[in-house]
């Protein structure tokens, strides 16, 4: 018995163009705009980004825009640990004791959730992974887990924001987030060494590979947001 498999893929950037059948869509229907293909190859044209960048730099901000634009899947490890704290799992648990430290989750707990992430969100045309990899063992776990499903990281976007700038930013959500981790200065001061010592080594993993590229992540959200979008839409050409 032969089979034949469909797979609907949203391209709201319309960057892909080689599929054989486009189909036009009500307005109302999540996006205009589906192509209809019928070949793996298209796994490999999955569009992964990583946005980078340190505490309080605007990842969370810019990762909401960039879903709704792109119809990207968002997965922040902060914010899947912080279910599992709010569902007061024992990983949650387990977890808190880090977060309120400042200090970082154990490799082999971020990368299961990832791993879980990935396998739940088979038709996604792609991942937007905010907060992630975090040590240059979860960015090589990464590339292998991509490898599996026949992709890779297409793009890396650091945003760059003074220490001082980042401090006042993150004191001022302490007053309102609810999040241990942001209202004492010494752990916020401390989420920023770690960041030195644990995470910009992920940047030269990129930087290596020839994914990397700066964004001045101070301004405007929506000036910033353009910037962004500029750097993605020409990695998509
Ligand atoms: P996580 O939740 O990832 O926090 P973070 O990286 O410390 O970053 P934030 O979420 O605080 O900042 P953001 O860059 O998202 O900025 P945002 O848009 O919110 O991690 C928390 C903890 O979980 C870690 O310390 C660790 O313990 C653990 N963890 C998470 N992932 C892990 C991993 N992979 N491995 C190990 N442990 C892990 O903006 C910040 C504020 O600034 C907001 O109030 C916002 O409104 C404001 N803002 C944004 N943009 C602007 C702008 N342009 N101008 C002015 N204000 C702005
Ligand atoms: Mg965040």
């Amino acid at each position: 018995m032969i089979s034949l498999t469909f797979c609907i893929y949203i391209d709201p950037a319309h960057a892909l163009h080689d599929f054989q059948l486009k189909v036009e869509l009500p307005k109302d229907f999540l996006n205009p705009v589906r192509y209809i293909c019928f070949s793996p190859r298209l796994m490999a044209l999955m569009f992964n980004l990583i946005l980078f960048g340190p505490p309080g730099s605007g990842k969370g901000t810019q990762s909401e825009k960039l879903v709704e634009k792109y119809g990207l899947v968002h997965l922040s490890t902060g914010n899947l640990l912080r279910e599992e704290i709010a569902g007061k799992t024992p990983l949650g648990m387990e977890a808190k004791n880090f977060m309120d430290k400042g200090q970082l989750v154990p490799d082999e707990v971020v990368i299961g959730m990832i791993d879980n992430s990935l396998d739940h969100h088979k038709e996604a045309i792609g991942f937007l992974f905010d907060g992630f990899p975090r040590t240059v063992a979860q960015a090589v776990a990464l590339d292998k887990l991509l490898e599996l499903k026949g992709s890779s990281i297409s793009l890396v976007l650091a945003l760059e924001v003074s220490e001082e700038e980042l401090v006042k930013r993150l004191l001022n959500r302490g007053k309102t987030s609810g999040r241990s981790d942001d209202t004492h200065e010494d752990v916020i001061r401390k989420r920023f060494a770690v960041y030195q010592r644990e995470t910009e080594p992920v940047a030269v993993h990129y930087k290596q590979e020839k994914k990397f590229q700066s964004i001045k992540g101070e301004g405007s959200v929506d000036d910033i947001f353009n910037t962004v979008c500029a750097a993605i839409d020409k990695k998509m050409k």
